[in-house]
């Protein structure tokens, strides 16, 4: 185990923001997590399990020990009639999953194609897009209990899982470190080109026969055209979530602007894009130093280069408070602020 003292996390976060951690290293076995986890060493204090940093922003020096995730493996653990049951170890690249998935026709990925971070990051906030989330393909995953020091496995319902939410961003916050996911992907595939623009960009493509690798490509192809590349532009996918109203509060705002982008999700309730609520209130394209709101995408806040992370949040408590004085919702940060 080499344990690194006092590292920038800049190459660790896809916000690129400088911040210094107290202490660093990498696990690429359970054994070595638990080694690190249960050392002596009183100097360890607060720990941090890092993927691929694509969903945090750190607006301090991290005065703990983070643990990056290192640990590899894609199997195939059992199939029957309808699934194939997939295998794979935490620190995976998840795009690289997704591949993994669509070279062997293992279908119910292909819709999260391109999403950044790791597939033990991808229960953490149920990750999801366009009509798809990982709810809908889960099986069952494995995660260490720090406190307990023992293995556990986490079925379906044991996750909670809701929009961007699981049962390790609430009651289990920093308690589990998972360490493999396991997927139940369809023999047959069950396509879902539905949502957004997907089918606009398969007519594009002259798609004439759909599969799993063109919905893949499909959407690479979308999400390239809106969200910034974080090698080019820090930034950590949408900022806040899309908020959840009343049917009545929705009805309130669409007499007022008829262009709203929501759309109803039970008999009393709508979500209304946080995109459309940022931009309405002028914040689109703004730029403040090096932090800013990108002008494709309202959602996603930037770090043009050498931005503070409080900077950015300071940025996104500006909006928040905006969109909270012009529409009456609060807008909740998606993002992990550390
Ligand atoms: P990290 O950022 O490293 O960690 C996120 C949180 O999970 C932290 O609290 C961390 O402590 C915890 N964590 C990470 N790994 C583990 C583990 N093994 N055990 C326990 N805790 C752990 N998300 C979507 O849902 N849909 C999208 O479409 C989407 N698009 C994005 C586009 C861009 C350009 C970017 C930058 C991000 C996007 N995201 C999206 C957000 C992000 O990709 C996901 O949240 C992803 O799952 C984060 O993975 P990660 O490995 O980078 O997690
Ligand atoms: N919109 C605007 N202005 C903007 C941005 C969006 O008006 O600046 C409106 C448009 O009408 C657009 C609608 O909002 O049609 C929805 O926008 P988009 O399709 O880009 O999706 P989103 O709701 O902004 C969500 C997820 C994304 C996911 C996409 C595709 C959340 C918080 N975000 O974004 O996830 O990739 O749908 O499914 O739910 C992430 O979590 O990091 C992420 C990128």
């Amino acid at each position: 185990m080499n344990i690194q003292q006092n590292i920038s996390l800049k190459p660790f976060n896809t916000f690129n923001i400088d911040v210094v951690a107290k202490k660093f290293t990498t696990f690429s076995s359970v054994n070595e997590l638990e080694e690190v986890v249960h050392s002596n060493d009183p100097g360890i204090g607060k720990k941090l399990i890092l993927g691929g940093g694509s969903n945090v922003l750190f607006t301090k020096n991290f005065e703990g020990f983070v643990l990056k995730n290192n640990l590899k493996g894609i199997e195939l653990v059992k199939e029957d009639e309808t699934f194939y049951y997939v295998k794979a170890a935490a620190g995976e690249i998840w795009h690289n999953f997704v591949l993994h998935c669509i070279n062997n026709n293992y279908a119910g990925v292909e819709n999260l194609s391109l999403i950044p971070g790791t597939v033990g990051a991808s229960p953490i906030q149920n990750i999801g897009a366009y009509g798809v989330e990982i709810k809908d393909v889960f099986y069952e995953l494995e995660a260490y209990n720090i406190s307990d020091k023992c293995m556990q496995t986490f079925s379906l319902n044991d996750c909670e899982f809701g929009y961007r939410e699981s049962i390790f961003k609430k009651k289990y916050k920093d308690q589990f470190v998972i360490t493999s996911v396991t997927y139940k992907l369809l023999k047959k595939p069950q396509y879902a080109i539905a949502y957004g623009a997907i089918e606009k960009e398969l007519n594009k493509m002259q798609v004439t026969e759909l599969s799993i690798q063109a919905i893949s490509e499909a959407i690479c192809t979308i999400r390239a055209s809106k969200l910034p590349d974080t090698k080019l532009i820090g930034n950590a996918g949408s900022f806040f979530k899309n908020p959840v109203v009343s049917k009545f509060r929705w009805h309130v705002i669409w007499e007022q602007y008829r262009d709203i982008a929501a759309y109803p999700v039970s008999d009393m309730l709508y979500k209304i894009a946080a995109g459309w609520l940022i931009e309405q209130c002028g914040w689109k394209g703004y730029r403040k130093g090096d932090a800013g709101c990108n002008p494709l995408q309202a959602l996603v806040l930037v770090n043009y280069g050498n931005a503070t992370g409080k900077e950015i949040f300071d940025l996104s408590e500006e909006i928040i408070q905006s969109v909270k004085s012009k529409f009456g919702i609060e807008l909740e940060r998606e993002v992990n602020i550390i």
